[in-house]
């Protein structure tokens, strides 16, 4: 099969550029592979909104850019800061356009929250639930669109680069398409590309506790590693502060930033608000700090969660803003009323990724990558608030802009089939799964909030020995997309631990008690 633009990943960042290019270039082809129901996604999930400055008299490009630096902590890239900030209104009326719809107040005018870090009110929301909105009306505008194929339940395996292929031309590392895995058939295919693009997502799910659904397993960036594309900032993995707390363990339920930017207090549990403890803007800090603070509450006393109180607020207003955190705390029997909200903090997003230059470009030619898989340099040490979505947008913007410009070039050579030959079928599923179990808990115990060398060390050397486990069954058996996902898992956690014990002082969402402290009272 072939392609102008290999897309994979459903996305906001694979979704946006598609209707993009597709709609400039209706006579050139697009094809997004995605491994699940074609609107699963973090975006699906993503509740508080988007950041963006719209009120001009209270705000400007100029206090966001400053947020975002304060919250990355010295290490974002400045200019790449003040470009994706100032892109922000201009995109957002392109997902009007598309019709995709955003709360107003009784003015018509958009209704802004406010989230850590911010200083001010600038999150654009759809109720609690604005990536879903996103999703829905970006894959409508895709499907209206006849030269965009979307391919659901089809896995990408790997990139083709030169390792796989002849290129007499090639004079540097090349990217030809992807090894695509049909998830209902079983059957393994070549898509040949003029461009690809990786739109692939983040990570949460190498973590057990994650606000992250199944498809978080890093796939984009093991594949590109394997391509020996430049990976960057792993070693910086944003915990959310609070994820419904589940005893089991198993809750990837979110209670958005946005409730605390509404006023809702952290207590512990002996009931004392303690974030102002820690930092003057209380729970509005940053999330790697507020996180940083539940972790050294939990440690000092031994719980295993503390309380977001909402019991001070206004019930109607909370019903109205977070109608979908309402109901999931109903559910769980939490009136929030009178309750208060159990939580802890979970792996989230992933600041690093594939290295990309400001249109997009990854080290390898003809590869691009955007959103969550890519490392832009917009986050530095911690991502700010509602700026992922803003910085997917923006991206695929920029990526679209540079093949606006460009013919598709379709190099001419020979991919070779997949080789599956001598493999058989796996009925050793157990090893997969309790593969995957060991590899979580290794990351949430010696990976987490707080690291140190000793636990880096040993995680990297469990990983080594869980890695050939694995490495044996890829190579005897056939493909299964949850062999691939825990292959590509075990890469990511690999990178993240390599990186993190190359940094040697405390960043934004990166702390290990071997370098100097840094929170005033851990
Ligand atoms: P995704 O939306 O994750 O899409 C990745 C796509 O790639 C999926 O379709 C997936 O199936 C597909 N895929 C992955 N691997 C493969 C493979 N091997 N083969 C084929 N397809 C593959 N950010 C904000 O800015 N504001 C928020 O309010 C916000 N809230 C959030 C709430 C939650 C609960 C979560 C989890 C995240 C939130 N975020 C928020 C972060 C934000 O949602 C994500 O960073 C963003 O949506 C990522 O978009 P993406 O297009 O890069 O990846
Ligand atoms: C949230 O709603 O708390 C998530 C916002 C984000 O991840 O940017």
């Amino acid at each position: 099969m072939t392609s102008d633009y290999l897309v994979i990943g459903s996305g906001i960042a694979g979704l946006t550029f598609s209707v993009k290019i597709a709609e400039k270039f209706p006579e050139r082809k697009v094809v997004i592979v995605t491994k699940a129901s074609e609107d699963e996604s973090n975006t699906k999930y993503a509740q508080g909104g988007v950041a963006i400055v719209l009120n001009k008299e209270e705000d400007s490009f100029k206090k966001h850019i400053k947020d975002t630096l304060i919250a990355g902590d010295g290490l974002c890239k400045e200019d790449v800061v003040k470009m994706v900030v100032k892109e922000g209104p201009d995109r957002l009326e392109e997902l009007l356009l598309w019709g995709a719809n955003f709360d107003v107040n009784d003015a018509g005018k958009f209704d802004l929250g406010k989230e850590g870090g911010h200083s001010e009110y600038r999150i654009v929301h759809h109720k609690d639930i604005t990536g879903y909105e996103i999703e829905r009306a970006l894959l409508k505008r895709a499907h209206q669109l006849p030269n965009i194929s979307i391919m659901p339940h089809h896995f990408a395996i790997d990139l083709v680069t030169n390792h796989h292929v002849k290129d007499a031309n090639a004079e540097e590392l090349t990217c030809y398409g992807a090894y695509i895995l049909n998830q209902k058939t079983g059957d393994i295919f070549t898509i040949k590309s003029g461009v690809t693009l990786l739109a692939s997502g983040g990570i949460g799910r190498v973590y057990g506790h994650t606000t992250n659904p199944a498809i978080a397993t890093g796939d984009g960036i093991a594949m590109a590693y394997r391509a020996k594309a430049r990976i960057k900032d792993m070693e910086f993995v944003q915990f959310h502060p609070t994820a419904l707390y589940d005893a089991k363990g198993e809750s990837s339920f979110l209670i958005s930033e946005a409730v605390r930017g509404f006023g809702a207090y952290l207590r512990n549990q002996n009931g004392h608000r303690f974030m102002p403890d820690y930092d003057d803007r209380a729970e509005l800090a940053s999330r790697d700090i507020v996180s940083q603070c539940i972790d050294n509450e939990l440690k000092k006393s031994g719980d295993q969660h503390v309380y977001l109180d909402c019991t001070h607020l206004d019930v109607e207003a909370f019903k109205k803003h977070f109608p979908n955190i309402f109901n999931k705390c109903k559910s769980r029997h939490i009136n929030i009323e009178t309750d208060w909200i159990p939580v802890v903090p979970a792996s989230h997003y992933l600041c690093g990724g594939v290295k990309v230059n400001k249109k997009g470009k990854t080290s390898i030619k003809n590869l691009f990558a955007c959103g969550e898989c890519s490392r832009t340099g917009l986050h530095g040490a911690n991502r700010l608030a509602s700026n992922s979505l803003l910085e997917a947008l923006v991206y695929a913007h920029n990526i679209f802009k540079y093949h606006a410009k460009r013919d598709v070039v379709m190099l001419n050579v020979d991919i070779p089939k997949w080789n599956d030959e001598g493999t058989t079928i796996s009925k050793e599923h157990v090893l997969i799964q309790h593969n995957q179990k060991e590899l979580q808990a290794l990351m949430r115990d010696y990976v987490g909030i707080v690291r140190s060398n000793q636990r880096l060390k040993r995680a990297i050397k469990r990983i080594e020995l869980i890695y050939s486990e694995v490495e044996d069954l890829y190579k005897q058996h056939k493909i299964t997309t949850s062999l691939c996902e825990l292959r590509n898992m075990i890469n990511v956690a690999h990178l993240i631990i390599e990186q993190s014990l190359e940094r040697t002082e405390n960043k934004g969402g990166y702390f290990n008690i071997d370098n100097a402290k840094k929170i005033k009272s851990v």
